[in-house]
């Protein structure tokens, strides 16, 4: 008697099915961890941030997390561009998008990176984090708008995948319009909205100190803290690029119930990160089946139904 009930999207071509897959950089350094994401109900393998060189990345502790969400100053721990380019044959047997995020520490690293990449058929996708350090002193390259055109602009004449970016959160209208301006001008196949909610502090007040070691304690938030401003972000992306360009969305994800309103804000896939680190592979089924779950009651059946369909008061 059900209908069939589908959470498949597809972003430039590709199918992902569970719309729902993991974020750039928890669990998904290693070719193990990339291996238990691929055996797993998530709809693509994402790799994390990958720069030119190998990264041992910051002194631990560096991550932490309560029970509204985490703090993180990883500092890009990462085998290396190259390892992740050459794990993609391996991943083929998922049958699921393999994408590699990356994150090179300069204009030049990644172009370096992403010209290499092409060379790889069983790469799926790239996604170019952009919430990345720029010139020592300057904003990262998202909060630079002239740097992110110019990144975007010499990345897309080299870059042979399907590429998409990884925006930081705005919180300011004028901001949304000046990174869409600088988006639009660019063929991008996908936008994610959020990474961390940059250089929050955890403080512990019975030891009367900071959550992690790294920079005196300031890291970036991600979980139930930044689901509004990622909610936000994706819903003002999605109208300012007219509807037109695929939203992925991530921030604060935990639950089937959090997916929905992610796609019914515009999104087309989302991506989990906290809730991941605390929970595991579990999570992706688990989301699955309670965004499923949900649509039925609704008499949803695909997520076209509802995509985008957010009523204002
Ligand atoms: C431990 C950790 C490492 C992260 N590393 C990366 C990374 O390498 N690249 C990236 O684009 N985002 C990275 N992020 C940000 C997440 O991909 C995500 O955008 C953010 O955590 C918000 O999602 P969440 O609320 O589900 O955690 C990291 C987050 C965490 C918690």
């Amino acid at each position: 008697m059900s209908s069939h009930i589908s959470t498949k999207a597809a972003i430039a071509g590709i199918t992902i099915e569970p719309c729902i897959f993991n974020a750039a950089g928890p669990l998904c350094v290693t070719k193990e961890e990339l291996e238990a994401i691929g055996s797993s109900h998530s709809g693509a393998i994402m790799t994390k941030s990958c720069t030119f060189e190998p990264r041992p990345g910051n002194p631990e502790p560096r991550y932490y997390e309560d029970a509204l969400g985490s703090i993180n100053s990883m500092g890009l721990p990462n085998l290396g561009y190259m390892k992740y380019a050459e794990f993609s044959s391996e991943m083929k047997k998922y049958r699921k998008p393999y994408i590699v995020s990356v994150a090179g520490l300069s204009l030049q690293d990644n172009i370096e990176i992403v010209k290499y990449l092409g060379q790889f058929k069983d790469i799926d996708a790239i996604e170019l984090n952009l919430s990345c350090p720029n010139v020592i002193g300057k904003p990262q390259v998202a909060y630079d708008f002239d740097a992110s055109d110019e990144m975007l602009r010499e990345v897309l004449k080299v870059n042979k995948h399907v590429l998409g970016v990884k925006l930081s959160p705005y919180f300011d209208f004028a901001h949304f319009q000046q990174m869409a301006g600088v988006l639009k001008k660019h063929k991008l196949a996908f936008v994610s909205c959020v990474n961390s909610l940059g250089e929050g502090l955890f403080i512990d007040a019975d030891a009367e100190q900071v959550a992690i070691k790294p920079k005196g304690g300031f890291g970036g938030i991600g979980g139930d803290y930044i689901k509004p401003t990622a909610l936000a972000n994706v819903r003002k992306f999605y109208e300012l690029l007219d509807r037109k360009v695929p939203i992925v969305g991530v921030g604060g994800i935990k639950s089937g119930r959090d997916a929905f309103e992610f796609i019914l804000a515009g999104a087309t896939a989302v991506q989990i990160g906290t809730e991941f680190m605390r929970s595991g592979t579990a999570c992706f089924a688990r989301v699955d089946a309670e965004l499923k779950a949900l649509m039925k009651e609704k008499g949803y059946s695909t997520l076209d139904d509802f995509r985008g369909k957010l009523k204002v008061l």
